[in-house]
């Protein structure tokens, strides 16, 4: 591609950017005019930075020009993009340090605050200078673009690094039913049985016939009951070891379960469900509302969804927390964050925004007397539900 530079500008800026333009063409360059046009009295920079910077991100240009009343605005949109790297210049020698040093591919001008011939001279210069290649300038230009890919991928992934890491950590004991799971396996035929019970209600067909998915599967404890009533049982995770250590458990008690170690938004939704499971990790989870919109999208229609997690109330503050992490030493302290608990309204309205209705809720609670959990109407603390998606 021979030299192209994409230009732009807003109503404050037309004015020099129709003095550019030629100016570029006498230079040499090729040069896609992006707008505004003379009549347009009144219209917002965004979108036309964005129009500059797709340009260059679809290389149907090398540089970008973008001309508002101070350039700020410009700027901090183009700015936003991967790839992008726009600086607002009013001085020849600064542009030149901003080519040579930062590899910028976006010049910006404030037209209100800079002369006609000076911006034409701070063009020729953008245009003109070589990045040094200097690897002091190419590592600091490293460090920026990986800044700009971890909070574009942060934004994306639904994992919280602190959480999983929490989990890693007790990872050896999955199995140990006295062990840091020991409320989870206690849990487990309770919420099983609601399960079952709840699929074979909505679902009326054999359970051998249904696809499962249980996403957050950790070890297998609950992979592995819904694999033993018959169901083709398939589980994801995003902490490699738990992956590991559910292969090698469903493996020796001879459990045929398909396990992957991935996140629900990296799984192709290709491949739909008739029950997808949710149980005790919404609470863990950053972006909830696209963790919510993944795994709902892997549901067949009229698919079921299960989710449990533990209310957000003073109760649970009490019970879930201060009980069963600092009295009772059920559970290592710090494993849940209050803040994190969803309130079952909460809960809901991520379903009816993905099309689901909610069919039946219920409680969890430990008797202390009888040492088991049973189902209870009250949702103040655990709790369970199902959904099931609209045709
Ligand atoms: C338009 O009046 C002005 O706000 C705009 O051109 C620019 O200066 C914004 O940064």
């Amino acid at each position: 591609m021979s030299d192209v530079v994409s230009i732009a500008s807003d109503h404050a800026g037309y004015e020099l950017k129709s003095e550019i333009k030629p100016y570029l063409e006498t230079l040499g360059y090729k040069v896609v005019d992006q707008g505004c046009a003379a009549e347009q009295k009144c219209v917002d920079y965004p979108d036309y930075a964005v129009k500059v910077v797709e340009d260059i991100t679809n290389k149907k240009a090398n540089y970008g020009i973008l001309i508002c009343g101070t350039g700020l605005g410009m700027s901090t949109v183009a700015n936003r993009f991967e790839g992008i790297h726009a600086v607002l210049c009013n001085n020849v020698e600064i542009t030149k340090l901003a080519r040579e040093h930062g590899n910028a591919n976006v010049l910006c001008l404030g037209a209100r605050f800079t002369a006609n011939e000076l911006a034409k001279d701070i063009v020729k210069q953008f245009l003109e200078t070589e990045f040094s290649k200097e690897s002091r300038h190419k590592k600091r230009l490293d460090k920026l673009c990986n800044i700009t890919s971890s909070s574009k991928k942060k934004s994306t992934q639904t994992y919280n690094e602190d959480e999983v890491s929490k989990l890693a950590r007790m990872v050896g004991e999955w199995w140990d039913e006295n062990g840091k799971f020991k409320p989870l396996h206690m849990m487990n035929p309770i919420r099983t049985s609601y399960i079952i019970e709840k699929i074979k209600e909505l679902k009326k067909s054999d359970l051998k016939e249904l696809s499962l998915l249980d996403v957050g599967c950790g070890g297998g404890i609950l992979s592995e009951s819904m694999a033993r009533v018959g169901i083709n049982v398939a589980g994801i995770d995003v902490c490699k070891e738990n992956i590991k250590v559910a292969q090698s458990h469903a493996k020796k008690v001879g459990l045929n379960i398909e396990y992957k170690h991935i996140g629900v938004e990296e799984l192709s939704n290709d491949k739909k469900y008739d029950v997808v499971l949710l149980i005790e990790v919404v609470e863990h989870v950053d972006n909830l509302e696209l963790f919510m919109k993944k795994a709902i999208e892997l549901l067949k229609p009229e698919g079921l969804i299960f989710i449990s997690t533990i209310n957000r109330t003073i109760k649970s503050f009490c019970l879930a927390i201060i009980g069963a992490e600092y009295v009772l030493n059920w559970l290592p302290k710090g494993t849940h964050n209050w803040n994190r608990f969803l309130k079952p309204s909460e809960i809901a309205n991520h379903l009816r925004e993905n099309n689901v209705t909610l069919q039946n809720m219920a409680g969890m609670e430990y008797n202390v007397i009888k040492r088991e959990w049973n189902l209870t109407q009250s949702v103040d603390v655990n709790y369970i539900l199902c959904g099931s998606m609209n045709s």
